[in-house]
C-alpha cells in the first residue's frame, strides 16, 4: 500500500490559476431526442455542469439512454468557443477536433441499457469565454428536445422509462433504515450514556463503531508486544489485511500468519468475552488486479492483462464474502475498508502510469469494487468503506469534483445504488495530520491566504478532518445517503515529538508562518512511504466529531510501507525509490527527498525501528 498525493491530473500552474478567479458554476441540460428509424431508436439525455476558473474547467455530463438499449455510444458535442479545449477526460475515451468534441465509450460504460445513465467528464481550458455546449448527440442523433413519454411515442416499449434506471431502484433496503439504528446519534455512545443498550445481534447499524469493542489482531498485537514498550498500545484494535488470495488462509505479508477464519473465530472469542458490547471487527480489502498502480511497492498478485478481475472474483471476494456470511459469524460488525487507492489513481493517475491506464480502460477497478461492495453489502452485519485517498491527493477541485462523481457512479452501477456503501475512509496508511491546530485553509498571513503557500499549494484543505467533512458534505449532496459515515486512518499521523511545534508562528511571510505552523512535519506532502519523525495519532474511537464514524487504525503501525532498496520478494512487490532515503523525489512531491526511513523491509513486513519512532512521537503521546 502506498498513498500517493497525485495531484497529478493538474499541473501546479493550472493549480496556482485557480486562485485568481472565483469559481463559477455552470450547466445546461439537454433533454429527449427520438430518433426513429427502421433499428433502434436513440433517444438521450445529457446533462452538463462545469466548474470554471480563470482559464480552467472541470465539467462533468451525465448520459442517460431514453432509447432502445444501446451496446455501444459514441457522444459528441461542439465548444461554442474556439478556444475551449478538452484535456484530460475520464470513464470514456476523448478527442477534439477545432471546436467538435467526441467521447467514446469504454468497455465497461459501452451498453446502456434503456433508462440508464452513466457519468463522464473532463478537465480543460478556455480563453475569452467559456459557455457550455449544448448540441449533444449519442450516436450521431440529437439529445435536444423533451422527455417523451412511451405514450407519445409508438415507437418506444413501455419499459423506456428513466424510472428503471438500476442506479434509482434499491434505496429501501430495510437494513439501512435509520429508524433502526439506536446507535446513529453520537451522544448515544456507551461511553457517554450509562443507560444505552446496544441494538439486537445482526442489526445493521449506522456506525458500526459506536458502543462496540475493536477487535484485537493477535498477530499484530505480538508483534507490537515484542518491542520495548510495545504493550502500551498492543491491545489497541488493527485493521486485519487481506493482502492477496493466500492471506485468506493463511494471513497476510510479514508477521501474519492468521486467515480470515481464523480471525472471525477469535472474535467470537474476544466478542464472548467482552459483556454485552458488541465488537467491530476491521478487514482490508486489498487486491484488485493491477494493484497499486501509480507506485510500486505494493504491487499485487494479479494482472488484468491475465486473467486479473475474474480471479479476483472468483478466487478472492468469493472467498472472503462466503466466510464472511457465515452464521457464526452474524453477531459481529465485520467493517471492510475496501481498495485503497484504486478509484483515486482512476481520477489522476491514468495519463502517467500505463498500469492505471489499463485499470481505467478495462473497467477492471470500477467493476472490481462494484463487484466486491455487491457481494459484501448483501451480508447483513457486514460494513463497507471505500478508500478515498485523502487530503494532498484529492483536495484540489480538479480532482474533488471528479472523485465525488466517481464514487457516484460506480455505488450506483451496484444491485443496492449508493445504499451499498456506508461511508468513506481518508488518510488509509498515509501522514496527514487529522487537524493542523494552529492554522485553516481560512487563514490569512499578512494579506496572504495560507493556501498560496507552497505547502498547502492551492489545495482547498490543510488537514484529514477538513476533508473528511467536505467530502462527505460533497457525497450527500451528489446522492448518497445522510446517514453515510467517514472514518479517518490515525494510525500513524501523530506527529507528536520534539518537532512539533506549540503554537502558531508569528512570522508574516507565508511560507514561514505555514512551515513554522503545522504539525505534519513532513519534507513534503506528496510523501508517503515510512516518514520520518512522524508518531502514532488519535488512538480508535466511535463519532470523534460530526459526520465522521470513528478514528481507526487500519495502516498496523510497524509495518513497513516499502523496502527502502530492491529487496527480492515473492509477493509481486515492486522497490519503489519513494522509499528510499536518498531519492531526490520526481515532480509528484515537488522534487523533494523522500523523507523515508532506511532500512526498511517490504512492505507490510514488521520493520522496528519505524514501530518505536512512532510510540516515541505518539500525539497524544503515550501514557
Ligand atoms: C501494505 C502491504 C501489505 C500489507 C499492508 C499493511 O499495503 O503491501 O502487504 O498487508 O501494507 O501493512
Amino acid at each position: 500500500m502506498r498513498s500517493t498525493p497525485r495531484p497529478g491530473a493538474v499541473s501546479s500552474t493550472v493549480r496556482r490559476g485557480l486562485v485568481a478567479a472565483a469559481v463559477l458554476a455552470i450547466g445546461s441540460t439537454a433533454a429527449v431526442a427520438t430518433a426513429t428509424s427502421a433499428s433502434a431508436a436513440v433517444s438521450c439525455k445529457v446533462t452538463y455542469s462545469a466548474s470554471q476558473w480563470q482559464g480552467g474547467m472541470s465539467a462533468n455530463l451525465t448520459v442517460q439512454n431514453l432509447g432502445d438499449a444501446l451496446s455501444n455510444w459514441t457522444l459528441t458535442f461542439t465548444f461554442p468557443n474556439s478556444g475551449q479545449k478538452v484535456a484530460q477526460g475520464w470513464s470514456a475515451n476523448w478527442s477534439q477536433s477545432g471546436s467538435n468534441v467526441t467521447a467514446t465509450a469504454l468497455d465497461w460504460n459501452k451498453s446502456l441499457a434503456t433508462g440508464a445513465s452513466t457519468s463522464l467528464g473532463f478537465n480543460g481550458t478556455w480563453t475569452s469565454s467559456n459557455p457550455s455546449p449544448t448540441d449533444f448527440k449519442i450516436n450521431g442523433v440529437s439529445c435536444n428536445g423533451t422527455p417523451q413519454s412511451p405514450s407519445q411515442s409508438p415507437s418506444q416499449s413501455p419499459s423506456r422509462s428513466p424510472s428503471q434506471s438500476p442506479s434509482q431502484s434499491p434505496s429501501q433496503s430495510p437494513s439501512q433504515s435509520p429508524s433502526q439504528s439506536p446507535s446513529q446519534s453520537p451522544s448515544q455512545s456507551p461511553s457517554q450514556s450509562p443507560s444505552y443498550s446496544p441494538p439486537p445481534p445482526g442489526t445493521h447499524v449506522d456506525n458500526p463503531y459506536a458502543g462496540a469493542t475493536g477487535y484485537v489482531n493477535p498477530d499484530w498485537s505480538a508483534s507490537a508486544k515484542s518491542e520495548p514498550g510495545g504493550s502500551r498500545v498492543a491491545n489497541l484494535s488493527t485493521a486485519v489485511w487481506l493482502d492477496r488470495i493466500a492471506a485468506i488462509s493463511s494471513g497476510s505479508a510479514g508477521n501474519n500468519s492468521m486467515g480470515l477464519r481464523d480471525h472471525l473465530d477469535e472474535a467470537v472469542k474476544q466478542d464472548a468475552a467482552n459483556g454485552s458490547a458488541p465488537l467491530t471487527i476491521q478487514v482490508v480489502i486489498y487486491d484488485l488486479p493491477n494493484r497499486d498502480c501509480s507506485a510500486l511497492s505494493s504491487n499485487g498478485e494479479l494482472k488484468i492483462a491475465n486473467n486479473g478481475l475474474a480471479r479476483y472474483k472468483t478466487e478472492y471476494i468469493d472467498v472472503i464474502a462466503g466466510i464472511m456470511a457465515d452464521s457464526k459469524y452474524s453477531n459481529l460488525r465485520i467493517v471492510t475498508v475496501v481498495e485503497p487507492d484504486s478509484l483515486p489513481n482512476l481520477i489522476t493517475n491514468v495519463s502517467n502510469f500505463q498500469a492505471c491506464q489499463e485499470a481505467q480502460s478495462s473497467g477492471a477497478y470500477v467493476q472490481g469494487v462494484q463487484y466486491a461492495l455487491n457481494k459484501l453489502h448483501a451480508i447483513r452485519n457486514v460494513y463497507t468503506y471505500v478508500d478515498a485517498a485523502h487530503h494532498a491527493w484529492l483536495g484540489w477541485d480538479t480532482n474533488f469534483g471528479p472523485v465525488v462523481n466517481l464514487f457516484h457512479q460506480v455505488a450506483s452501477g451496484t444491485t443496492a445504488g449508493v445504499n451499498s456503501v456506508d461511508g468513506f475512509i481518508v488518510n488509509t496508511a498515509n501522514f496527514g495530520a487529522t487537524v493542523e491546530p494552529y492554522f485553516t485553509i481560512n487563514t490569512s498571513v499578512n494579506g496572504q491566504s495560507v493556501r498560496q503557500s507552497k505547502w498547502v499549494d492551492w489545495n482547498y484543505y490543510v488537514d484529514e478532518q477538513s476533508f473528511a467533512v467536505g467530502l462527505r458534505n460533497a457525497l450527500v449532496a451528489k446522492g448518497f445517503p445522510n446517514t453515510l459515515g467517514m472514518l479517518i486512518d490515525t494510525s500513524r499521523n501523530g506527529w507528536g515529538g520534539s518537532a512539533r511545534p506549540t503554537g502558531p508562528s508569528t512570522s508574516t511571510n507565508v511560507d514561514t508562518f505555514v512551515n513554522e505552523s503545522r504539525v505534519d512535519r513532513r519534507i513534503h506532502a506528496g510523501n508517503w512511504c515510512n516518514q520520518s519523525g512522524a508518531g502514532m495519532g488519535e488512538r480508535p474511537r466511535a463519532n470523534p466529531v460530526a459526520g465522521l464514524d470513528a478514528y481507526v487504525w487500519i495502516k498496523p503501525p510497524g509495518e513497513s510501507d516499502g523496502s527502502s532498496s530492491a529487496i527480492d520478494n515473492n509477493e509481486g512487490k515492486g522497490f519503489d525509490r519513494m522509499c528510499d532515503p536518498t531519492y531526490t523525489g520526481n515532480s509528484l512531491n515537488g522534487n523533494n527527498m523522500s523523507g523515508a526511513l532506511g532500512g526498511a523491509p517490504v512492505s507490510g513486513h514488521w520493520f522496528s525501528a519505524q514501530f518505536q519512532q512512532l510510540m516515541q512521537n505518539a500525539y497524544p503521546p503515550l501514557s
